[in-house]
């Protein structure tokens, strides 16, 4: 979601605060803006609504010169995408802008009072009353004390922020704090720097510090950056990660789009993440911090995710379900959050999967899991984010920085972690002999050369999306697991080139979405080798019967399934069929981009999206 960066130092502050931005994008947004401290000791700033492009080509006539300034990418929450609603927002005098990420809760009271007390407030966000309780500091209790002035603004929010803060009257520094919402900030010879996750300062360091709740942060002209706690005594030891991507992980490297470059990765992130996985004890995966007396103990375990990783949740259920016999619930974690009827026991395993680990809702489950006594263990891919520092143990899946809004190489690869955890609990539980282990253990490595095949194999997809260029719906149809792969195909199709796409257990069609099916109706039906395959193909034949139009994904050399269809993409045999939706779901993903390619969308950036979900 938004998107913030700050920089304080020896350069002028406009071009890296612009590429900051750019390398931003990716977390989804609608607006953009920058505020620079000017030579002439006022500040300058430009914002707009749309693209960072567009902030780029005002900035060039701006002339923003000066070496402090901060940025901002945002993701309309309380008022629309306009200029006036783009960060940053100032005080009454404009000598104080502000930047934030989150969502401020008591903004209408906090309006009212500032309102009453004389400020004139511009815009229609909850951010903007930030700027001016900071003025009403500055002028009172916190006179020439930026960081005592933020200090003091914040004790009056509710809710959750990431905040950068510029003062004419304090040149040269930038006050940060945080709660809730992510916020790293960075102390190099060049200078000082503030973003809202790793990816901006990739190119400019390796270690930076991640700030807790709580916290604020003085990033100084010098690259000094000191952290407070929330009642403003400095914070000694500040924990800090090393980034261990290279800022070229993020760039296109001749590729289309980003989510070109990521489907192809996914062999090589897999085979990263099942290296040096078997030890002579069976599976290792001592990142789950729990004996395997603890592990032999767990007698339920509660799977919490959002959107795509939800979907992996389901094939983990099966995964856990079947190898390990523990009894699995899978829950939204929005739904998770409210409901009363959470049946957690003494021995209750929490798991969250979340490709960020910065989605809100999650993280809100994980401390809602955690306060009921369960441990908690993150699957996640961003190296020290607050669901991998606020678990007990944590599986980084290590798929690389993952850019493109839709997930395509995490969600393989959390499922491929998912199968990690589930054999080591079959192993604990006492389910499953050392040969059987290594047998499965053996069959996930084949993964990465069978999605290698899928991927050459990407002008099936190419061609079968002609008939959705010009479709209003589309039907998704799978069994057991590949119900699931029915999702996240419907999803990915969604999201990226906005045609409707629903998606339904094959067996289910006939109990009401038959009901749409017409002459021309296009129909994916994901149908492997499986034990369920010959009723799946009774569901494609009602489908046909209607006029309406399948695409198959199906296994190399079923002619049934051939004879009967418009389109197979085509499937290499997977050797167990519970690992056929991380093989499968490929070329849903390459299908999905094609289709949004054919209409003219950004497959990269689609409308209204967000990377990092923060809010609630
Ligand atoms: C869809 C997609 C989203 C995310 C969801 C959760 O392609 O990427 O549905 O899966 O927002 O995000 P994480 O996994 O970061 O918690």
């Amino acid at each position: 979601m938004c998107g913030i960066v700050g920089y304080t130092g020896s350069s002028q502050a406009i071009g890296y605060l612009l590429e900051g931005l750019k390398t931003l994008e990716y977390r989804g947004y609608d607006s953009a803006g920058v505020a620079v401290l000017g030579t002439d000791g006022a500040l300058h700033g430009v914002k707009c609504a749309g693209r960072v492009a567009t902030l780029v080509e005002r900035c060039e006539t701006a002339n923003l010169v000066g070496t402090t300034g901060i940025a901002h990418t945002r993701w309309a929450t309380h008022g629309a995408p306009t200029d006036r609603n783009s960060h940053p927002h100032r005080d009454c005098s404009g000598r104080i802008a502000v930047v934030h990420n989150g969502i401020i809760e008591n903004y209408r009271e906090l309006r009212a009072y500032l309102q009453r007390g004389g400020h004139t407030l511009v815009s229609e966000t909850d951010s903007e009353v930030i700027a001016h309780l900071i003025e009403d500091a500055w002028a009172g209790p916190s006179a020439g004390n930026l960081v005592g002035a933020v200090r003091n603004a914040v004790r009056r929010l509710e809710g959750s922020w990431a905040l950068a803060v510029v003062c004419a009257d304090a040149p040269g520094e930038i006050v940060c704090a945080r709660n809730g919402s992510p916020l790293v900030v960075a102390s190099t010879s060049e200078g000082a720097y503030a973003a809202s996750d790793v990816t901006p300062l990739a190119s400019v360091t390796s270690h930076v510090i991640q700030l807790e709740n709580g916290q604020l942060a003085r990033l100084e002209r010098g690259g000094r950056v000191t952290v407070f706690d929330a009642e403003g005594a400095e914070v000694d030891v500040p924990s800090t990660i090393d980034i261990d991507w290279d800022a070229s992980a993020a760039t296109l490297g001749g590729y289309a789009d980003f989510m070109a470059k990521e489907i192809a990765e996914q062999p090589e992130a897999i085979e990263r993440l099942l290296s040096g996985r078997m030890g002579a004890h069976g599976v290792t995966l001592d990142e789950l911090s729990m004996t395997g007396d603890e592990l032999a103990s767990v007698d339920r375990v509660y799977l919490i995710a959002c959107g795509t990783s939800y979907h992996v949740s389901l094939i983990a259920r099966t995964l856990i379900q079947t190898w390990a016999k523990v009894p699995v619930i899978c829950d939204y974690a929005s739904e998770f959050n409210y409901e009363n009827d959470v049946l957690v026991t003494p021995h209750t395993l929490g798991v969250i999967i979340t490709q960020s680990g910065e989605t809100a809702d999650t993280l809100t489950a994980a401390r809602r899991l955690k306060g009921m006594g369960c441990k908690v263990f993150a699957i996640t891919n961003v190296l020290g984010s607050t669901a991998a520092r606020e678990s007990d143990g944590v599986l980084y899946v290590q798929a690389g920085p993952e850019v493109c809004v839709a997930s395509t190489k995490a969600y393989t690869a959390q499922m491929v972690a998912s199968a990690l955890l589930a054999l080591r609990l079959a192993e604990a539980q006492g389910q499953m002999e050392r040969a059987e282990v290594e047998r499965r253990y053996g069959d996930l490595c084949r993964i990465p050369d069978l999605i290698r095949e899928v991927i050459s194999r990407s002008w099936q997809d190419k061609r079968a999306a002609q008939l959705f260029r010009r479709a209003h719906s589309a039907l998704f149809l799978g069994r057991g697991v590949n119900a699931t792969t029915a999702l996240e195909g419907a999803l990915k199709l969604k999201e990226i080139s906005y045609l409707h796409a629903e998606a339904y257990p094959a067996g289910e069609m006939k109990h009401g979405p038959i009901a749409l099916l017409e002459p021309g109706f296009p129909v994916v039906a994901i149908v492997p080798e499986d034990r369920v395959h010959d009723k799946t193909v009774s569901n494609i034949q009602e489908v046909i019967a209607r006029g309406a139009v399948c695409v198959a994904v199906a296994t190399d050399g079923d002619e049934a399934v051939a004879s009967l269809v418009e389109h197979v993409l085509w499937i290499p045999h997977v050797p167990d069929e519970l690992l056929v939706p991380i093989v499968a779901v490929v070329h849903l993903q390459m299908l999905a981009r094609h289709v949004a390619l054919l209409r003219g969308c950004d497959v990269d950036k689609p409308r209204n999206l967000a990377k990092s979900v923060t809010v609630e």
